[in-house]
């Protein structure tokens, strides 16, 4: 199996800390490696290569990180790794068909992002290898989350509970509808209908889960399903594809790439596909896609504070002797290029690089992505 990790994202949703050059896959924000470090070493223990689509500015970062878990890790011999690089993003289903393009249309792939956070790694091994089960049976498979809000950021997958409790332990759930992205509403409904259903027959009700954004399944079936389901995609990677450089890595011209209907994989695909299955995976899953994510995974002193000190140039972690200085504040976010303290102020995020600085109301994160919209519009 080949994991192919997603690695183009320009995250507006964490600014300043990630940004086209540093995105946040490449920051290290956990312990001693960066979450793209951590997708590579996790899925090296299912998948025997690596297949990395990426923005071309990032490429160096990439190989840089990898370069470094060779370099540190015990064992000499690590996984084939192939690179495919975009010139410009247009988003996950072109960056998925460009992969399955470039392989062999029989290999089952794993699809991922390299930006998330995965804390139960047994649970998670478990789930996909139920996942490859499915999908070397020619279906779509992706990992459920139970949600445990009305978050409007997400698809939903909303499939048949029976399948649980009369499958086998490879059987998944088969999907009757994915909905990518619901209003508030409509995520609210689905929540709703998750605990009413509890009280009821378990053969009969429907299940919603978090759609993860990680897949499972042939190169070849998802090059079908798109095909059939966004032709437009189709034609356009396939030539963007045949005219590539390709050379040790393969790089894609900027017209072609232009050419691609910029689309994600949920909207061309997962929601029309009748082949999709869904594993349930309780793997203590976070997308880490605001600063109210990211503060709920760091670890809190007393006072429910959470910091950060990066270093100026590479972004990582310095040793803790610049830790801030609360005095009389809670529940702060605080990530920092230099020393900070904070006096009577309660549940703000402060992120300060080397030229931005953003002051947020805990719980408003979600409204970064307007500032990076605002500073587009002003360039
Ligand atoms: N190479 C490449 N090129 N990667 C990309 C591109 C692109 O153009 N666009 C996005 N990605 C990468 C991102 O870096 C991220 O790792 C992943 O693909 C998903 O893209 P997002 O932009 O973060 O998607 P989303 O968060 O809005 O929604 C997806 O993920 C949710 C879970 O986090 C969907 O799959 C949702 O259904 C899902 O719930
Ligand atoms: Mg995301």
């Amino acid at each position: 199996m080949t994991n192919i990790i997603l690695c183009g994202g320009n995250g507006t949703r964490l600014w300043p800390l990630s940004r086209t050059l540093m995105p946040k896959q490449f920051v290290k924000l956990f312990e001693e490696e960066s979450l793209f470090q951590k997708t590579v070493i996790r899925n090296e223990k299912v998948c025997d290569s690596q297949f990395i689509v990426s923005n071309a500015e990032q490429y160096f970062l990439a190989v840089d990180q990898l370069e470094e878990l060779t370099h540190n890790s015990t064992s000499n011999t690590r996984h084939s790794t192939q690179y495919l690089l975009e010139p410009v993003g247009r988003n996950t289903a072109p960056a998925i068909a460009l992969a399955c393009l470039a392989l062999d249309p029989e290999e089952t792939l794993l699809v991922t992002p390299s930006d998330h956070l995965i804390k139960d790694e047994k649970a998670y091994l478990e789930a996909v290898e139920k996942a490859k089960y499915l999908a070397e049976k020619d279906n779509l498979v992706t990992f459920g989350i139970t949600p445990q809000y009305p978050e409007t950021g997400f698809g939903y997958i909303e499939a048949i509970a029976s399948v649980i409790v009369e499958s086998d332990s490879d059987s998944g759930m088969d999907v009757i509808h994915f909905h990518e992205k619901p209003d508030q509403q409509t995520a609210q409904q689905y929540i709703n209908k998750n605990q009413e259903d509890q009280s009821l027959s378990q053969s009969t009700i429907t299940k919603f889960f978090w759609n993860s954004g990680m897949f499972c399944f042939k190169a070849g079936i998802f090059l079908e399903e798109l095909e059939k389901y966004a032709p437009e995609i189709y034609t356009a990677s396939l030539k963007a594809f045949q005219n590539a450089k390709q050379e040790a890595v393969i790089r894609i011209h900027h017209e072609e790439m232009m050419n691609i209907p910029s689309e994600s994989i949920d909207y061309a695909v997962m929601e029309k596909s009748d082949r999709v299955k869904v594993v349930p995976a309780d793997i203590d899953w976070s997308d880490l896609g605001s600063f109210d994510a990211l503060y709920e995974e760091l670890p809190k002193d007393e006072n429910s504070n959470s910091s950060l000190v990066l270093s100026d140039s590479k972004k990582e972690h310095k040793a803790n002797d610049q830790l801030p200085i609360t005095n009389h504040a809670t529940g702060n976010l605080i990530i920092s290029e230099k020393q900070v303290a904070v006096v009577d102020v309660d549940d703000l995020i402060i992120i300060d690089t080397a030229d931005a600085l953003l002051i947020s109301k805990k719980g408003s994160s979600q409204k970064v992505k307007e500032v990076v919209k605002t500073l587009k519009e002003r360039n």
